[in-house]
């Protein structure tokens, strides 16, 4: 029994921050900025939105373009490592939102490479009951945890969410997204290079103490960058092989949307051209497990993606964590 996406979504929040903008925070130019990322701009949310304002924006498109209502669903999955509140968990707020009760909605964390793990969650689920409908969120606030002072950091980040609507059963639907396979892995030796520790409970505050930089996310931006391309590469290589696949069947890449650079070398690696390449990191920067989700959405609603297309995704992040999967439109 395989999974079958039957619409996909996203959204991100209005306020735009330019790299102007960045220009006037911290010591950085749009011109750094373009060459070492290609980032343009990103959005962020406004004082108040929180991860399932914009998880129920992304999912209500996702639920409209498979022709469902949200009582149709029987479980809510949230990738995120920004969530709301610690507990309840995002996917919580987000079926109280949604206007429904008494479905299976949780959480998981695999940062970047969250999109990825909820599709191997929800082929699980629907391993087990074909006939329900599954609501697979990617969604995260990085502004919420990105230091604004630190400019290795601060200007890559972004908000957003990227949503899709699964089932074992799709019947004769008209969109038709079947996922043929997905690969993940982990490797929490690399932990130190990427990670948000303070107010977890390895870093606890107490009442009264100062939010200090361990607030913020820390990244040593040029190792993660050279796992990334090398992993992700692996990845993809396994997914398409474990198929009888090979690179040239694939009519469209796309990855995790943290860096330009990290895509192109990607992309390159598996000898994939620029033009079966999606990219768009220059809009938004790095949603983090938004980013995925939000790219296949917006892939389709271009047409860059169309029926009877093989989309090769590929995700790496924070653990280290990182998956790949096909999926057949
Ligand atoms: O989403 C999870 C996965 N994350 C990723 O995949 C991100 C991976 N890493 C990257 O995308 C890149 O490594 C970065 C974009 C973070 C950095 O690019 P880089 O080409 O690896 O630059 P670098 O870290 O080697 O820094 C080069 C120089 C340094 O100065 P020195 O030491 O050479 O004097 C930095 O201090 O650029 C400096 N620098 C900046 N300069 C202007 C770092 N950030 C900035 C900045 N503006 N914003």
């Amino acid at each position: 029994m395989t999974a079958h996406i039957l619409g996909t979504g996203r959204f991100v929040p209005e306020k735009v921050l330019t790299n102007k903008d960045f220009e006037r925070m911290v010591e950085t130019s749009d011109e750094w900025i373009v060459t070492r990322t290609g980032i343009k701009e990103r959005h962020v949310v406004a004082p108040g939105q929180t991860a399932s304002d914009l998880a129920l924006q992304a999912s209500r498109q996702a639920l409209d373009e498979a022709g469902l209502t949200p009582d149709d669903l029987s479980h809510i999955i949230v990738a995120t490592c920004t969530p709301d509140t610690f507990t309840p968990a995002c996917a919580c707020h987000l079926e109280r939102k949604l206007g429904i009760s008494g479905k299976i909605a949780f959480d998981i964390n695999a940062a970047c490479s969250g999109f990825t793990f909820g599709l191997e969650q929800a082929r699980a689920v629907l391993a087990l009951h074909p006939h329900s409908k599954v609501l697979l969120v990617g969604v995260d606030i990085l502004s919420s945890r990105t230091n604004y002072e630190d400019r290795t950091t601060c200007v890559l980040f972004g908000d957003g969410a990227g949503a899709a609507v699964l089932t074992g059963a799709p019947g004769e639907r008209e969109v038709d997204g079947e996922v043929l396979d997905v690969i993940l892995g982990t490797d929490g030796n690399y932990s130190e290079l990427l990670h948000i520790k303070g107010g977890a409970s390895g870093w606890p505050y107490k009442a009264g103490d100062t939010v200090g930089p361990e607030n913020f996310i820390v990244m040593e931006g040029r190792e993660v960058y050279k796992v990334a391309v090398r992993t992700m590469e692996s990845a993809c290589r396994a997914v398409l092989d474990g198929q009888g696949l090979t690179t040239d069947d694939v009519d469209m890449l796309i990855t995790h949307q943290a860096n330009q650079r990290i895509i192109e070398a990607v992309g390159k690696k598996l000898n994939i051209d620029n033009g079966r390449v999606f990219m768009n990191v220059h809009k938004y920067g790095n949603t983090s497990a938004a980013s995925v989700p939000m790219a296949l959405a917006e892939a389709r609603e271009e047409g860059r993606v169309k029926k009877g297309d093989l989309v090769l995704v590929a995700a790496f992040g924070g653990g280290f964590t990182w998956g790949s999967a096909l999926i057949r439109f």
